[in-house]
């Protein structure tokens, strides 16, 4: 299975690049009215911006223009803790993939061959997930997903839309109804049309529109909005709606929620493949925009089992629709570098629509694909773009043309430095570390950014200020800015009150949470979810330092839920680094994060650490850590001294022997079942 185009930390970079970008152009075009580019290109840019949050919801940034488009300056809207966190889905790109998703389920619940595996099939609309929470039968509040954990509160705004119900009879006295809001392809075109009838700004998408209709400080605008909705799963309940997806989803259409026509449920995979193939007939046709079709596990009983992986569930796939096509020029090929020294080619384009978007920008991956594809500047290609994916180029259609090869720079177009690509790795980077511009201020500005320690005050402006005058190198060095404050007040645009408030938002973030500490360190492949997972596991940097630079690191970090070993080499790699280490101690010293306060149920096993060793009988290994880690506790790879339990299958050998000596615990699969059923 495919996954995004781009890693997360590029993903991260470029936001922040667009968003300063586009923020730039907004000023020329609003304040001075001197825009630098043309629409259609500021249209790309926030497409660009649009596709990558949608792809990487957990980086959408504080400052993203997302939250700008028609939104009243007043400030951000209030912020919602999720009850049970809000996920998404993992994409299937072919029927391979979807039957391998049902092999997946298959094995992990232990279901044989004979036994359907019923799922349920439904459009994937393309719109923004919203929460609604009914208490005794009333709407008290809506959400947006935000980054799945934290949304935010949009309920007045949700409050004007007819296709939600305000009141309910016959409810759970605690109901959470989650579903997309949408705005519908006629109303998305006139909507257009009245911004441009008024010189108000125009909408990329109807996913765009829908988004910042939802999102907006003033109701009332909200109510100008056609928005939709329909229902496709629910969080907190009081009482069970259901046995199944599709009685429970039954029971919340009978209370009034509306469900798309294409709902259905289909007794194996292979109806499930067929109704695909209906909806995608279907497509052109439906009155909103769909970008897949979703398959759901049908029993909640296997669902609750399969519990998730990292951002999404195990019970369930997106199918996404194939890719769309379209041909233009290439016309240059930009080096941007990255947050982690990273050079990333970015090919400008002549703006082409591709499925009903205007595209100007590819990724071009890296070196290697520039090699692989053959491309130049000038050359015709064809381009793709699937989803919520950044487009591709797929073919250089003019290869056979002579002229000399793009050459790749081998110095950091930024700071000079030597760039290079590591033995058997395909990305040249700049070996300039903290002394490249281009890494120090994004390093710097990720590490106070919202989602990670969110120091108020310290905006990239003012960072580029204090790197200029020598006083910021590393993010520890913003713990010491004190120093400088007498400095600092002789400076224009510094007030006593301003460089107050400064100091103090800084000081209010030692002892902060650690796991946004952790993302804020801005290592490869780190995001908030994985940072909260790691932490949830380890509870201090300290501890997941000891555990990635361990004999055992790999084996352990990878038993954590949501930790691949791309993730756990990363760790490794940047723990081993010896400057990394002296810059996380000095950080670390100055900082001081919290412990992680885990938001896992509180039981007698948590924080506990249980192996499980041997050939388990009734349950997959995979299926035992999910529950050990729903009871609170870790599940390790390895007997230690710091094991609390063993549960042991047939078979076990050296782990059990090893436990016996120790003196641990040792139970077999019939009693760990009996635990996890009565914590
Ligand atoms: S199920 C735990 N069903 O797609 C499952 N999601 O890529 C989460 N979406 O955040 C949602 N149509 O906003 C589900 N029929 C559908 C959907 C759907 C659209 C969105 C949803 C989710 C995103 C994940």
């Amino acid at each position: 299975m495919a996954g995004p185009q781009v890693s997360e930390a590029e993903a991260a970079n470029r936001l922040m690049r667009l968003a300063r970008e586009i923020a730039r152009h907004n000023r020329l075009y609003h304040d001075r009215d001197t825009p630098e580019v043309s629409d259609a290109e500021y249209d790309a840019l926030v497409r660009e911006n649009a596709a990558l949050e949608a792809a990487f919801p957990q980086l959408v940034r504080a400052d993203s223009p997302s939250r700008q488009v028609g939104a009243a300056p007043s400030g951000p809207l209030a912020k919602v803790t999720h009850a049970r966190p809000m996920l998404s889905l993992e994409n299937a790109f072919s029927a391979e993939d979807v039957l391998e998703f049902v092999r997946r389920v298959r094995r992990f619940l232990s279901v044989p061959e004979t036994e359907a595996v019923a799922l349920t099939a439904e459009p994937k609309i393309d719109g923004l997930s919203c929460s609604l929470q009914y208490e005794d039968g009333h709407l008290v509040l809506a959400a947006t997903r935000g980054d799945g954990a934290i949304g935010e509160d949009v309920t007045p705004n949700v409050r004007t839309i007819a296709d939600i119900p305000q009141t309910l009879v016959g409810a759970p006295q605690v109901l959470e109804v989650r579903g997309e809001v949408f705005m519908s392809k006629a109303d998305f075109a006139a909507l257009n049309e009245r911004q441009e009838a008024s010189g108000g700004k125009l909408f990329a998408n109807p996913r765009n529109a829908a988004a910042g209709s939802l999102r907006q400080k003033d109701p009332a605008i909200t109510r100008e909005r056609p928005l939709r909705f329909l229902l496709h799963g629910w969080g907190e309940l009081s009482e069970p709606l259901g046995a199944t997806q599709t009685e429970a989803v039954d029971c919340l259409v009978k209370l009034g929620f509306p469900l798309a026509k294409l709902f259905r449920r289909c007794a194996d995979a292979d109806e499930a493949l067929a109704h695909y193939a209906a909806i995608e007939h279907a497509r052109a046709d439906l009155p909103f925009d769909i970008d897949g079709v979703v398959y759901k596990v049908d029993r909640l009983d296997w669902q609750e089992r399969l519990g998730s992986v990292g951002r999404a569930p195990r019970w369930a796939i997106a199918h996404k629709f194939p890719a769309e096509k379209a041909e233009t020029t290439l016309e240059r090929i930009e080096i941007q570098v990255g947050r982690t020294g990273k050079l990333t080619p970015v090919g400008r384009l002549r703006p082409v629509g591709v499925g009903g978007v205007i595209v100007a920008n590819v990724t071009l991956h890296n070196r290697d694909e520039i090699a692989r594809l053959g491309l130049r500047e000038g050359d015709r290609v064809r381009i793709q773009r699937a989803g919520d994916v950044i487009p591709q180029v797929v073919e250089n259609l003019t290869r056979g043309e002579r002229r000399d090869p793009f050459v790749f720079p081998d110095h950091c177009p930024q700071c000079g430095s030597e760039a290079v690509a590591e033995e058997g790795e395909v990305d040249v980077r700049c070996t300039g570390g903290l002394i490249c511009p281009a890494q120090r201020i994004e390093r710097l500005k990720h590490f106070v950014s919202r989602g990670a320690m969110d120091i108020d005050g310290l905006g990239e402006k003012t960072i580029e200020e204090f790197v200029a005058l020598g006083w910021l190198h590393g993010p520890a060095d913003i713990f010491r800015l004190g120093q400088h404050r007498a400095d600092l007040l002789g400076r224009e645009g510094w007030k006593e009150k301003s460089v107050e408030n400064l100091l103090a938002a800084i000081e209010a973030r030692k002892g902060f949470d650690p796991a946004r500490f952790l993302f804020g360190l801005g290592i490869r492949h780190i995001g908030i979810v994985t940072a909260r997972d790691l932490m949830k596991a380890f509870g201090t940097i300290e501890a997941l330092k000891t555990a990635a630079l361990g004999e055992d690191g790999m084996a352990e970090l990878a038993c954590v839920e949501g930790i691949g070993p791309v993730v756990a080499e990363a760790l490794r790699d940047f723990f081993h680094e010896p400057h990394n280490r002296e810059q996380l101690a000095e950080l670390v010293g100055l900082a001081r994060p919290a412990a992680f306060v885990s938001q896992t149920r509180v039981t007698e096993w948590s924080g506990k650490t249980v192996v499980f060793t041997g050939s388990l009988q009734t349950m997959s290994r995979e299926e035992a850590k999910a529950q050990a880690e729903k009871l609170g506790a870790r599940s390790a790879g390895s007997v230690s001294a710091k094991t609390d339990l063993v549960v042991a299958g047939p078979g076990a050998g050296s782990k059990l022997k090893k436990a016996e000596e120790l003196g641990i615990r040792v139970i077999g699969e019939e009693e760990w079942a009996r635990i996890v059923a009565d914590a």
